[in-house]
């Protein structure tokens, strides 16, 4: 029997505070996939972006908010008015919007705008009720809250509910907390504060300690009820807590934890490998749910124990994250009916358009490769530079052994016209990128540089991250191949291709690092 009571709100950020994470950009298409997945999902409400940050960022909550079906599209806003006209300009559109808006206020943060405790006291007050003007549901965030004074707390936290917040939000924003304070925190809270049972207390927490999921459950048993995180546990620094940990532990502990989600918990696997390949956040091998060793038992005594009973080693099921079993790898004769069968068996729904695209490059592969396995095809499906990249690979020769310096040919067309560079390095993946540097001159340094073999054997497929910084600018790239050296060179050009776009929406004054949330509280 579920009760409405132990109904626990899923706050999805990927797509604000994963996002706001340093290289993990993401462009305008990938972030409407994103949400698209998250809605299909069953999340309660997304956080689809921070309106007044950039153009970029407008566009896509804008578009978000369209296209949502069934959750609440949320936009953050610093507490000012001009913050909160632009987020409600850019949710307005979506079935259920909601405004989020926030401001530090413990000391540390009071220190910023450099406020006095009766100033942001009614700074709060005219920013939640303007909010509360434009839109029904108002969500408010004293930021730093566990590092506020008590008595603060509770005086903001009235003021934000008499001036009409419908959701207070106590965000561990340095991820500082630990479980059992955590949940004494909002028990007192919503003991102490005066019309606190009208309103839904939230969680926010950052993963700094590695307390997050901890914290986050431990504040739901103290009476919050909507929890705020992100796939795969994106976000700044060690990241926000993770969802798929926070909805599988309850799902999995709900003899202990007697809480109740709207997540299809099938949908995990798929948006997880979504968010990692487009955020270029690999996920770690051991990582909780989702990591590729989550399910593995590699060791010949768990081995036995798995096939004696499963349940001797594994407290989840493997579908009840979407993971489909081992199941027969495609080859050069399968065809598109066949592809498109079992790319909607990984989660992916694609158009005849795109399926014919995919199917070409599928037998590309496929030729190459005798057997085309799961993960090829997820790898497959990866990132896609987009029609309007201005750099592309149009074809790449490196000749290298032992005796001398690799050489690499290589063909690049920038803006639509194709140029050619012959450059010698340290290795054949030196001589290709320093021959994308002869065309394309830049001063972007390497930051990261990493291959993964999808699958075993000499012909598997590598995966590669390549991560750049230029003037404070971080973009990822990611692609693969089952030549490194190729897919080494399409991640560069994939992550110059990011700085471009990055650069020129600079040019265009609306870096979004330039208001970032942080800076002007
Ligand atoms: O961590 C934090 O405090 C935030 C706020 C904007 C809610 O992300
Ligand atoms: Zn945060």
């Amino acid at each position: 029997m579920t009760s409405e009571k132990d109904r626990v709100w899923i706050f999805d950020t990927t797509l604000r505070d994963g996002e706001q994470s340093p290289g993990a950009t993401m462009s305008h298409a990938e972030k409407l996939e994103i949400a698209g997945l998250l809605d299909e999902m069953g999340v309660d409400i997304i956080e689809a972006g921070f309106p007044i940050a950039s153009e970029g960022d407008f566009a896509a909550v804008s578009e978000i908010s369209k296209n949502a079906v069934n959750s609440t599209i949320c936009g953050l806003a610093r507490a000012n008015f001009k913050d909160i006209d632009r987020c409600f300009e850019a949710v307005r559109h979506a079935k259920s919007p909601r405004i989020h808006t926030f401001i530090g206020t413990s000391p540390l943060h009071r220190a910023i705008p450099n406020l006095t405790m009766d100033e942001m006291a009614d700074k709060i007050h005219d920013t939640v009720t303007h909010a509360r003007n434009l839109c029904e549901n108002v969500q408010w965030s004293p930021m730093d809250a566990t590092r506020t004074e008590w008595d603060y707390l509770c005086r903001v936290v009235e003021i934000a509910i008499k001036a009409g917040a419908g959701t207070i939000n106590i965000p561990d924003t340095v991820g500082y907390t630990a479980p059992a304070e955590s949940a004494d925190l909002i028990r007192r809270l919503i003991e102490t504060v005066p019309g606190a049972d009208e309103v839904i207390f939230a969680t926010h927490c950052h993963n700094d300690l590695g307390m997050a999921t901890a914290n986050s459950l431990a504040a739901v048993a103290g009476g919050a009820r909507q929890i705020e995180c992100t796939i795969n546990g994106l976000g700044e620094r060690a990241g926000n807590t993770a969802l798929e940990e926070v909805v599988m532990a309850m799902k999995t502990r709900h003899d202990i934890m007697p809480w109740h989600t709207g997540i299809d918990t099938s949908k995990i696997m798929h948006i997880s490998r979504r968010v990692a390949t487009v955020s270029g956040f690999a996920v770690q091998f051991n990582k909780a749910i989702v990591g590729k060793n989550a399910f593995a038992h590699e060791s010949g005594i768990h081995q036995d124990g798995m096939l004696k009973n499963r349940e001797n080693f594994e407290i989840m099921r493997p579908e009840d994250i979407g993971l489909a079993g081992t199941s027969l790898p495609l080859g050069k004769h399968s065809g598109r009916a066949a592809l498109r069968d079992k790319l909607e068996t990984l989660g992916f729904e694609i158009g005849d358009n795109q399926l014919k695209d995919v199917f070409v490059r599928f037998k590309d592969l496929a030729d190459r490769k005798k057997e085309v396995f799961d993960d090829d095809l997820i790898a497959l499906m990866g990132v896609d530079d987009g029609e309007d990249a201005r750099l592309k690979l149009v074809s790449l020769r490196v000749a290298c052994g032992t005796g001398g310096p690799a050489e690499a040919t290589l063909v690049m067309a920038i803006n639509g016209e194709e140029k050619t560079s012959v450059e010698s390095g340290d290795g054949p993946v030196d001589a290709s990128f320093r021959a994308i540097r002869a065309l394309y001159p830049n001063t972007a340094h390497l930051e990261l540089y990493q291959v993964h073999a999808v699958t075993e054997g000499t012909d598997a497929q590598a995966t590669v991250s390549v991560r750049l910084e230029e003037d404070g600018n971080i973009a990822t790239g990611q692609s693969a191949d089952t030549d490194t050296v190729v897919a080494s060179a399409l991640a560069y050009i994939h992550a110059l291709n990011r700085l471009i776009q990055r650069r020129e929406k600079i040019g265009a004054g609306a870096d979004a690092r330039e208001v970032s949330y942080k800076d002007l509280t």
